[in-house]
């Protein structure tokens, strides 16, 4: 059977003041009356058997009313007791598995449009599962961003796997033009996985391991959890193994990771700005901008930001500050 197991275990910090520690981005009504993580479920509710939803105690009950209110009451759930990073999360729905099971890894703050190209390529990416692989799906670059990971893509076949190089490499990549965006979504079988994740990281594989054992119900137990290594799958395996495939995706995709993205997504859909490209997210108050270009002014009912375009993934630094004054 084909698992969709939906990672929702980060809390958005670049997208403060709309994404907050009790309301994590993939919570929020921001897009078209439905949350991005409630999007995600219903975009692979069709090409999977089963769901499992990956998160964490500061947010399952924000998890189990978005599928409550969409009627959705079959589900597994697996409750981290802190966030452990996303190849911790995905061991942990794996051992959570049979050893045959075909996982779809999916994040659950992007936005992709063009479904049925969609569906195409996770049909094609469960059939490349099925056979032993580890598949990534990857998507034509069209800048040199620095936050996601590069796959140097022939046929079917990676020839390397590159997470968030610097910019100078991403100009480069761009450049050679064989090179494709890592879009975050996995699928194998969920005994190959574990097979890679021992072979190449034995110390996550070991004390997910204990953790997972010392399970009460859904909830992983905290202190056998810290001792789990925070690092992504992208660094621990996917750089790694000889295992991986990718199928070469072309629907419409859009990680909403930080304002930037959110801004050239709005931009997409004719959401007005002003004649120097300014933009205000969040309120229908009269605003003006005086000499000042690509600026974002982001206004919730107790705080405000306003951020240059290219300063969108500063944004992280300004909460990790209010954190640390808490
Ligand atoms: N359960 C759980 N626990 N989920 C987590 C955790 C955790 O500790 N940490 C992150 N997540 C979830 C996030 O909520 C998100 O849905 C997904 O895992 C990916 O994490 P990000 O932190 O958003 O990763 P990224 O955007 O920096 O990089 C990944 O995605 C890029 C594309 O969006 C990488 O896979 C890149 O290679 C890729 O290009
Ligand atoms: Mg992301």
């Amino acid at each position: 059977k084909v698992i969709n197991v939906i990672l929702t275990g980060g809390v958005g910090s670049r997208l403060w003041p709309l994404s907050r520690k009790n309301k994590p981005k993939q919570y929020l009504d921001l897009f078209e009356g439905k949350s991005l993580f409630q999007q995600t479920v219903l975009r692979n509710k069709d090409c999977c058997d089963e769901l499992m939803v990956v998160g964490n105690v500061d947010n399952f009950e924000l998890s189990q009313k978005a599928l409550a209110d969409l009627d959705i009451t079959s589900y597994q759930e697996i409750i981290e007791a802190t966030p452990r990073n996303t190849a911790a999360a995905i061991a942990f729905a794996a051992f959570n598995s049979d050893a045959d099971d075909i996982l779809l890894v999916t994040p659950s703050d992007h936005l992709i449009e063009d479904l049925d190209i969609y569906h195409q390529s996770v049909s094609q990416a469960v059939q490349m599962a099925k056979q032993g692989s580890v598949v990534t799906f990857g998507l034509k670059p069209t800048k040199p961003e620095t936050g996601y990971g590069y796959m140097q893509i022939k046929n079917n076949k990676v020839l390397s796997f590159r997470e968030k190089p610097n910019e100078e490499t991403a100009k480069d990549f761009l450049k050679q033009g064989s090179f494709y965006w890592n879009s975050g979504m996995f699928c194998f079988k969920a005994g190959v996985f574990l097979e890679e994740l021992k072979k190449y990281h034995l110390k996550i594989y070991d004390t997910v391991k204990v953790a997972f054992e010392k399970k009460n119900g859904a909830e992983l137990p905290l202190q056998e959890s810290m001792q789990i290594p925070s690092i992504s799958v992208d660094y621990a395996v996917m750089e790694k193994t000889d295992k991986i495939k990718a199928v070469k995706a072309s629907f419409i995709w859009s990680d909403m990771g930080s304002f930037e993205s959110v801004y050239e997504y709005l931009i997409s859909k004719n959401y007005p700005i002003d004649k120097n490209g300014n933009m205000v997210i969040g309120s229908d108050i009269h605003s003006e901008f005086l000499g000042l270009r690509k600026c974002i002014l982001v206004v919730t009912e107790d705080a405000i930001l306003v951020l240059k375009k290219e300063k969108a993934q500063d944004v992280k630094k300004i909460y990790e500050n209010l954190q640390q004054k808490k």
